[in-house]
């Protein structure tokens, strides 16, 4: 199957990510089927959809034309058979729960044509276990998107154990034709390229609450003082509390123990502040955006140690192999947090030496081995 012959996309859940990688496959003029498992979800999901259509036809993206052309291609299914019978192109975006995704992918195995492409929208599970649960993991793949899709253009393609090249190269292709800038992870290895080089930021994060060094406000403050559009902490709660202690919880088993998430993540999730979405997380969001009072920045916190955990994280994907360039790294991490310079850019600005020592200096400070500086990093040379 060539990117042209795909004709219906079916995506499975109308959630935070279900409900807008089902617009952008709209946008990009598929026919498309989005399912779910209660009809409020969908409803939910299709009432997100409409809006930010809208939203589009007033800022003149796309005409009213185009827009009811978009929602007569959009058809919705409770029935996980009817959804995907005439799909060529099947994403997933369920629940961060390994036994859910394998159920989902044995259930597409069964009920999508033959040919179908099932890709997942994990953010950090093993599409090579994902794969398992299906009799063609050839035809499995990791297809990535960020928060909001319609958004934020980079696509993480992923290669499982048994992906083949052909897979691959559509999954790519059809990124492209979605207007997305996708970008290739040749290795299935926990949270790809993104999740992974931020993980120990949060690992960072959640000691220096959990040890009293600093509040939430006053390192948010900080970061958008120093120009962030978005406190580390409010785009903790943006993305869903839930989410980043489910990755951080895989990250623990097949990373490292020092993922394990702080016991006040644990806290909030276990009480379902989950942020954003529930009106109440780190901040309260019940009245729309938390307010964060600049005045109170912790001027003596330093931006940069961000930087060099990202740019030691970095390292280690080129020396695992897991993606071919600090290129690809770089356009990864500027489209995905949509920020202006990738790490290994803002390291040749830095140095090296000064990333490696903060590194250095964090690692002794909280006992935290993934914090120490790689190999490359002292050699201040990218393979
Ligand atoms: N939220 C993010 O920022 C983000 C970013 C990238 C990737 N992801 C990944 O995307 C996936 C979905 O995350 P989300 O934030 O959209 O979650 P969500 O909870 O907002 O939505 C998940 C939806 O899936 C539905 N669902 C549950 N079981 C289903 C089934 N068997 N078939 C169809 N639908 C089912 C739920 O009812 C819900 O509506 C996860 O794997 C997550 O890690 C999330």
């Amino acid at each position: 199957m060539k990117v042209a012959d795909i004709k219906k996309i079916a995506v499975m859940g109308a959630g935070d990510m279900g409900h807008g990688i089902a617009e952008v496959a709209l946008l990009a003029g598929y026919k498309v089927a989005m399912r779910d498992i209660e009809q409020r979800f969908i409803d939910k999901g299709l009432s997100r959809i409409k809006e930010s259509l809208d939203k589009l036809v007033e800022k003149q993206k796309i005409t009213e034309e185009n827009k009811k052309a978009m929602l007569a291609n959009l058809q919705t299914f409770i029935d996980i058979g009817e959804s995907v019978k005439d799909a060529d192109f099947v994403i997933e975006a369920v629940p961060e729960i390994m036994d859910l995704k394998k159920q989902v992918f044995q259930a597409l195995d069964a009920a999508a044509p033959k040919h179908a492409i099932l890709a997942s929208n994990t953010s950090t599970m093993s599409i090579t276990e994902i794969a398992s649960a299906t009799k063609k993991p050839k035809q499995v793949v990791g297809m990535h998107f960020f928060n909001p899709p319609v958004l934020m253009k980079l696509v993480e393609v992923i290669k499982g154990k048994k992906t083949s090249e052909a897979t691959m190269q559509l999954t790519y292709d059809l990124a492209l034709r979605m207007n997305k800038v996708p970008v290739r992870i040749e290795k299935d290895s926990p949270g790809f390229i993104y999740n992974r080089i931020t993980a120990p930021t949060n690992i960072l994060l959640g000691l220096m609450l959990e040890r009293g060094v600093a509040t939430p406000v006053e390192i948010d403050a900080r970061m958008k003082r120093a120009g962030a559009p978005m406190g580390p902490y409010e785009l903790m709660d943006y993305i869903g509390l839930d989410v980043s202690y489910h990755i951080a919880r895989n990250f623990s088993e097949r990373l490292s123990r020092d993922h394990e998430p702080a016991s006040w993540l644990k806290a909030k999730v276990d009480a379902g502040e989950l942020g954003k979405k529930t009106g109440r997380g780190i901040y309260d969001w019940s009245k729309g955006r938390p307010e964060i009072d600049l005045s109170k920045a912790k001027e003596d916190f330093d931006p940069t140690v961000f930087t060099a955990l990202q740019v030691n994280e970095a390292t280690k994907l080129l020396e695992e192999g897991v993606v071919k360039s600090a290129n690809d790294i770089d356009k990864a991490m500027i489209n995905g947090g949509g920020v202006a310079a990738g790490p290994f850019q803002l390291a040749k600005e830095i140095g090296y030496d000064k990333l490696a020592k903060i590194c250095d200096d964090l690692a002794q400070k909280f006992g935290i081995k993934t914090f120490e500086p790689t190999r490359t990093l002292k050699r201040g040379r990218v393979p």
